[in-house]
């Protein structure tokens, strides 16, 4: 985060103390800062605080211009590598949606064409409320990132989720965001396995599961972006090939096998986020099964586990599993690194709001050979793949200085 330009806008409610250690902790981790208060937000603590933590003016007010020289909006606008709305309550969310720029946050914010990250902060009913969800949405359609709040005691009263993140955590999101703006993959080409298997029953009909393929496109795309080389084989057509990514369409889990194994040796990573069959129709009839009379029985045999294959061979590369769970997280994702010999499984609880198949977003946490866990909190399938992706990162790093030294 070295010299990197952080604009930070505070805006009113209780969660401002929190944002007084975030401009703290983003300084002592090497970035420049500048703070832009709300009026509310001054009720809560004083721009002196902020002045003294940034060693930076603090701008409240549109017209009160620092340098005559410039425009404070536009120059803060310009100026900005990154804006965060730390805290963000439900009013600066719903101007933002609107288009309204009345103060000099809101007026920065229009202004900016640097990325803009908001961490909302409010009571848990504010925070469910239908205007508050949609006003999100719309942000979140205009290409805003969010760091969702957390859950716990508010300081309304209320237990619940409306919690601003810790600063610790927003502290590590932005350096992370930073070191993935460099191409720190640039000479890793990356298997990557997406979507649902489709297993044939007859000419017309298969069976399939709910996987989106969302979360291996969203991998696919960032690596390219940090500079990685891409494969990525599956079976979905309804979303578009991610740029510079080299599409190997399959349909079964044999086919996927088979591609898998075509290709592995080119890789150094394989990221098997495929929702692979465990089976599959032993028989597939060559023509359309007719209805009869009574149930149909279909026979089902095990497909091959590819995951488990390449953590046999000799040759493996870094292998990334997944592990799509309802219950036991931990033991399940624990043992299925262990049993098919990966260096890292991404698990995730599908049952949890915002962690499931089809939408945006994702709840995950890694598991690694070193056994070490890792929580990421909820954010976007493109922010957990940046994250998924850095933590390969470090722990190639680290495996490469491990057997040098
Ligand atoms: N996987 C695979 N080949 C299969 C099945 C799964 O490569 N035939 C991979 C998936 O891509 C994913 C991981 O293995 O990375 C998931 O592990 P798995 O044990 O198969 O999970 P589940 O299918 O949920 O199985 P279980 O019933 O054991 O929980």
């Amino acid at each position: 985060m070295l010299n990197k330009n952080i604009l930070l806008c505070v805006t009113g409610g209780i969660a401002v103390y929190k944002a007084a250690a975030l401009t703290s902790k983003l300084v002592q981790a090497g970035a420049k800062v500048k703070v832009i208060m709300s009026k509310s937000a001054c009720q809560f603590v004083t721009p002196l605080t902020f002045q003294a933590l940034s060693r930076n003016d603090v701008y409240t007010d549109t017209f009160d211009e620092k340098h005559p020289e410039v425009i404070a909006h536009i120059d803060l606008a310009d100026w900005a590598d990154l804006v965060l709305v730390a805290p963000a309550t439900a009013n600066v969310i719903g101007k933002l949606a609107n288009g309204i720029a009345d103060d000099m946050i809101t007026t920065t914010l229009l202004a900016t064409t640097a990325p803009v990250w908001i961490a909302p902060a409010m009571n848990v009913h504010m925070y469910n409320h239908p205007a508050v969800i949609k006003n999100i949405e719309t942000l979140a359609g205009f290409g805003y990132q969010f760091v969702e709040p957390n859950e716990g005691y508010l300081a309304c009263g209320y237990v619940g989720k409306g919690r601003l993140e810790e600063p610790e955590k927003i502290v590590s999101l932005v350096t992370n965001y930073f070191q993935t703006q460099t191409n720190i993959l640039s000479g890793q080409t990356i298997l990557i396995t997406a979507g649902p298997t489709k297993e044939m029953i007859d000419p017309v009909r298969y069976l399939t599961n709910r996987s989106s393929g969302k979360m291996g496109y969203a991998l696919a795309e960032e690596a390219v972006k940090m500079g990685a080389k891409v494969i990525l084989v599956s079976s979905v057509d309804s979303l578009t090939t991610p740029k510079d990514v080299q599409f190997v369409k399959i349909t079964s889990a044999e086919d996927m096998y088979q591609a898998v194994m075509d290709n592995y040796q080119k890789a150094s990573i394989i990221i098997k986020s495929a929702a692979v069959a465990d089976y599959r129709p032993k028989e597939i009839s060559n023509q359309k099964l007719k209805k009869k009379d009574g149930n149909l029985i279909i026979e089902f045999e095990r497909t091959k586990d590819i995951l488990l294959e390449l953590g046999k061979k000799e040759d493996k590369p870094f292998l990334v599993g997944f592990a799509a769970e309802t219950e036991k997280i931990d033991e399940y994702a624990w043992s299925k690194l262990e049993r098919k010999n990966a260096d890292m499984i991404v698990a995730n609880d599908v049952t949890k709001a915002g962690a499931g198949f089809e939408g945006d977003t994702n709840i995950v946490t890694l598991y690694k050979k070193n056994h070490e866990k890792k929580e990421l909190p909820l954010l976007s399938k493109n922010q957990t793949a940046k994250e998924i992706l850095l933590e390969i990162y470090r722990d190639l790093k680290e495996g490469v200085k491990n057997a040098n030294s």
